[in-house]
Formats: structure tokens, sequence, C-alpha cells
């Protein structure tokens, strides 16, 4: 195989617990990943003479070693002593900083394609040592499922065998938000370790496993009144214009609003195609990265 071309899609956080700080500096975490048909496309070219070459048309998209396309295929490079090379083509859909896994989601392919391209032989769980390197949000996307709970730093994954498909409408603000900043303001936010320790103990798993049970009932009302972030505050928090977006969103009697991952990204739950369809046309009013998409 000479080429291949993949989909490199976005996921949504219907919940994210934080539990604590851990002594390396990343956030233990409980969340409920569900992945969308919002999708980046990546095609692989492989090549003799050893070079990686991205092509990106995008202008917040680095196309030499800054990109994670880029990290992935050179750390492939080197740890395995691949001597072949790579030119890919990505087409960006998916916004660039906004909570959606885009940039994880990139690096996951990456490997699951050169995997193929390389002729590597590598397994599931091999990439996803990998990947969680490059990113907590990579496994999820290695793990090509549908539904999964991410624990520890996010990148421990328990796929779910969920049947569930959810339509949704997705609201990206036009700033650019890193995850690292929200994670920054989450410690100097109300919350204390203290308190999130003690929440680590009692809801966590609690919330989590109840939201599978409606997920599994397709229980769309209820799934909606589940949806949570504790990195709500600590967004709000670095752009206060949010809540309004979040409040216009509340008013059009929708099922559930929240923020994806450290946001910007606002979505909820729609009761159906119909729903979404109307509810977007409300909101393009105002926004302009307005998206009705769905579990893919
Ligand atoms: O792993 P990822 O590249 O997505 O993380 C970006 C940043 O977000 C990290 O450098 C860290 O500051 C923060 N983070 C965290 N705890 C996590 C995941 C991310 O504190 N579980």
């Amino acid at each position: 195989m000479k080429r291949l071309r993949l989909l490199s899609p976005a996921k949504l956080n219907l919940l994210l617990k934080v539990n604590f700080k851990r002594p390396d500096g990343y956030h233990d975490l409980t969340t409920l990943f569900e992945r969308i048909d919002l999708c980046d496309e990546l095609i692989f070219e492989r090549t003799k003479d050893g070079r990686i070459t991205i092509d990106c048309q995008h202008p917040h998209v680095p196309r030499g070693p800054g990109n994670l396309v880029y990290k992935v295929a050179a750390l492939l490079q080197d740890k395995f002593r691949i001597r072949q090379g790579v030119r890919v083509n990505l087409k960006k859909n998916i916004p660039v900083a906004a909570g959606l896994g885009g940039g994880s989601g990139n690096a996951a392919t990456t490997l699951l394609g050169l995997n193929q391209l390389w002729e590597l032989g590598l397994s599931k769980a091999q990439l996803m040592t990998l990947g969680k390197t490059m990113g907590s949000d990579v496994p999820f996307f290695i793990a090509q499922s549908s539904w999964a709970v991410g624990t520890q730093r996010g990148d421990q994954i328990q796929s779910l065998s969920l049947k569930t498909k959810l339509w949704h409408v997705l609201v990206v603000p036009c700033l650019k938000v890193y995850t690292k900043d929200v994670f920054g303001a989450f410690l100097t936010s109300k919350k204390s370790t203290v308190e999130a320790r003690t929440k680590m103990l009692t809801k966590p798993k609690v919330n989590v496993n109840i939201l599978i049970h409606v997920l599994r009932k397709n229980d769309v009302p209820r799934i909606g009144t589940l949806l949570s972030n504790d990195l709500e505050a600590a967004i709000v928090k670095l752009h206060p214009q949010l809540s309004k977006l979040k409040n216009k969103f509340e008013k059009l009697d929708v099922g559930g609003v929240c923020f994806s991952g450290s946001g910007p990204s606002v979505f909820c739950v729609a009761r159906s195609q119909k729903q979404a369809k109307a509810v977007a046309r409300s909101l393009r009013k105002t926004y302009a990265r307005v998206f009705v998409v769905r579990t893919y």
C-alpha cells in the first residue's frame, strides 16, 4: 500500500470530573467521551526519501515539527528505525484549540495510518502507549469506539458497547482556549484540592455510571440533565463572555447544555435531527461556527 485516506473525528465530553492534581502536574479525571461525525481528513503517501512533509491550508496549523502529525511520524521513524518517509495532506474541518480533540485525533489517526503504511505491526495497546505521550485524548481516538470512559489523565480508556446515537448542536466561539491555561485557572478557582478529593471518593463514578445507564436506555431528556463539566468555572473565568453563549443556548428549550473538554465549544443534546437543525438556525443569527453533529 502506498496511499491511505483516513477520517479523523472529533469528540465531545458529556461528563468531565476533575478529581485531584497528580504529582506529575496533570489532573486525575473521569470523563465520558463521545466520538462525533465532525472530521478532519488525512491522506498519507509513502515516500522513499525518509522525509516527513505536511500539506495543510489552515493558517493556525504548523506544517513543521510543531505539528502533532509530524511529531508522531518522527517518533515512529526514530523508535522503529524507519527509513521510509511520508507526505501527509491534512484537511482541517475541526476547529483548532476548541475542546474537540482535533489535534489529538490527528495524532491518533497518524499512528493508526503509519502503522499500516509502514507495516509496523503494532497492537492498539502499543499505539495507545505511544499516543498518550502526545496528548491525553489520543488513546480515546486509537480505541476507535463511539463511546468510552476515560480515567487517570483521561488516557486510560474503557470502550463502551452502546448503540445510542445522539444529535447535537455545537457552537465554537472564535477564540482559542488552551487546555493548560484552563487547568491552571481550575487550580485557582474556588474548588480546593480537598474538596475535589472528597468528590472523587463519592460522585464521579456514580455520575458516570448513571449517565451510561441512561445512554443505554436512550433516555434523551435525562441524558441532557446529566451533562457536567468541572472545568466550566475555570473556562468562564478566563473568558466571561462564554456564559452569555451558554445562557442563550439554554433558553432554546434543548435538553442540556455543556462545555466540551477545556472549551470554548458549547454543545447541547437535541431530541431529534429536526430540533437540532432548528436550534442551529437560530444560533447562526449570532454565531459563525455552528455545527449539527451526531455520534459517529
Ligand atoms: O495531554 P494534553 O496535551 O491534552 O494536555 C494539555 C495540558 O492540559 C497539559 O499540559 C496539562 O497542563 C493539562 N492537563 C491536565 N490534566 C490532564 C490533561 C491535561 O492538567 N488530565
